[in-house]
């Protein structure tokens, strides 16, 4: 049985991933700081799976420690989600995402190489393609320059990742780029727990559901779209997860180094409308809303084209908009306060 480590596994998109690993018959190893979750997360994945996993709260920038977990776990693969990750607050506080995400990720590196460790799977972004490429993105576009420092350290890695693969035969990366993720475990177990107010659509759309905002600030109703609102590419968290199993087996059948970038997202944009009066329909709870200026950075419209890692990956999202919906809402409604509850 394949052990993988995962950093950032407490998160949300990690412990999603977790599930889905021991789901898969992997062996789990979670390195978490806790700087942004909570290891009841963790508790819920293995009630869930019936499964346990092996839970480190440790830094990743700590190299001591990460070796440490290196020799005594004997990892086979890495899947790499720590990393601070509020665009707004990276506009004010670049070191800290400098620091975070991409010493963390040297640090990381520099630790797999010493341990003989060559399967990386790195969460990268969307927003990578910066502003300059026309959607649908597809990964043989250039990387941009994305207009925050959160989304430049996304570029960054990448860039470095790749020139580690061109020193390196023997080391295996896949570079996914997410779009937007969205919903929850269908269980309604495991879901997104924001700190303060949400930066993201979906977890404050769910969060004036359950009465603990009371409006919706809607970032623009004169983008050059269907109805003047933004338009994204919406991908299931489930969805999502099980990319990165796939990616992982992938990976881990490749004879030879390689270093591949995949879009994960299903090629259907839609716009914050969309989202509002979808969630509305399905879960027929009322969201107030009103529309505000334009938000700083938000580019009108983007989305998927996924086609490479369906064909390569054979991933396919299978999730509807209806699932995305009434799954964050199963979250939200059994766990208005998160994982505080
Ligand atoms: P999250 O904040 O829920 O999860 C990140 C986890 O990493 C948290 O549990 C946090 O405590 C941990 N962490 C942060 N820095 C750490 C460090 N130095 N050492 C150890 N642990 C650390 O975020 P998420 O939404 O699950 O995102 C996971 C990854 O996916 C991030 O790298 C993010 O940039 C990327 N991503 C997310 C989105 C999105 O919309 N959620 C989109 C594109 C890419
Ligand atoms: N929006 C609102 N009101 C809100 C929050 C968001 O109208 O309170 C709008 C935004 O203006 C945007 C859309 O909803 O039009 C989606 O915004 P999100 O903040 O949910 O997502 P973004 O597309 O801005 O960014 C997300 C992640 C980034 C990632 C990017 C591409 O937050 O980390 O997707 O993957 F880089």
């Amino acid at each position: 049985m394949k052990k993988i480590l995962v950093t950032g596994g407490a998160g949300y998109i990690g412990s999603h991933t977790a599930l889905a690993l021991l789901k898969s018959d992997y062996e789990v190893v979670v390195v978490d700081n806790l700087f942004n979750s909570s290891q009841e997360s963790l508790t819920r994945v293995e009630k869930l799976s019936g499964k346990s996993l092996t839970f480190y709260q440790s830094d990743i920038r700590d190299k001591a420690a990460l070796i440490n977990i290196f020799k005594k776990e004997k990892i086979d693969a890495v899947i790499h989600f720590a990393g601070l990750k509020a665009v707004g607050e990276s506009v004010l506080k670049p070191l800290a995402y400098y620091q975070n995400n991409v010493e963390g990720t040297l640090t990381l590196v520099e630790v797999m190489k010493e341990c003989g460790t060559n399967c990386l799977v790195f969460s990268s972004s969307a927003t990578v393609y910066g502003e300059a490429n026309q959607p649908p993105y597809v990964e043989t576009q250039p990387l941009g320059n994305p207009s925050s420092p959160y989304g430049k350290t996304k570029a960054m890695v990448e860039q470095i990742l790749m020139d580690v693969a061109v020193s390196d035969p023997e080391i295996k990366i896949a570079n996914l780029r997410y779009f937007n993720p969205i919903g929850a475990d269908a269980s309604g177990q495991i879901g997104e727990d924001p700190n303060g107010i949400p930066n993201n659509l979906m977890p404050f759309v769910a969060q004036v559901a359950v009465g603990k905002r009371d409006k919706l600030a809607i970032f623009g109703d004169d983008y050059p779209t269907k109805d003047g609102t933004c338009l994204r590419d919406y991908i299931h968290v489930t969805d999502l997860a099980v990319g990165h199993i796939d990616a992982l087996t992938w990976l881990l059948k490749q004879e030879q180094g390689c270093c591949e970038a995949f879009n994960l997202g299903t090629g259907e944009p839609l716009s914050v409308l969309d989202i509002v009066h979808g969630f509305e329909n399905f879960t027929k709870q009322t969201i107030s809303y009103e529309f505000s200026p334009r938000r700083s950075g938000d580019l009108p419209a983007f989305w998927a084209n996924s086609s490479k890692a369906q064909e390569i990956l054979a991933w396919q999202p299978t999730k509807s908009l209806q699932d995305m919906m009434e799954d964050t809402w199963r979250w939200q409604s059994n766990n208005p306060q998160g994982y505080q509850n």
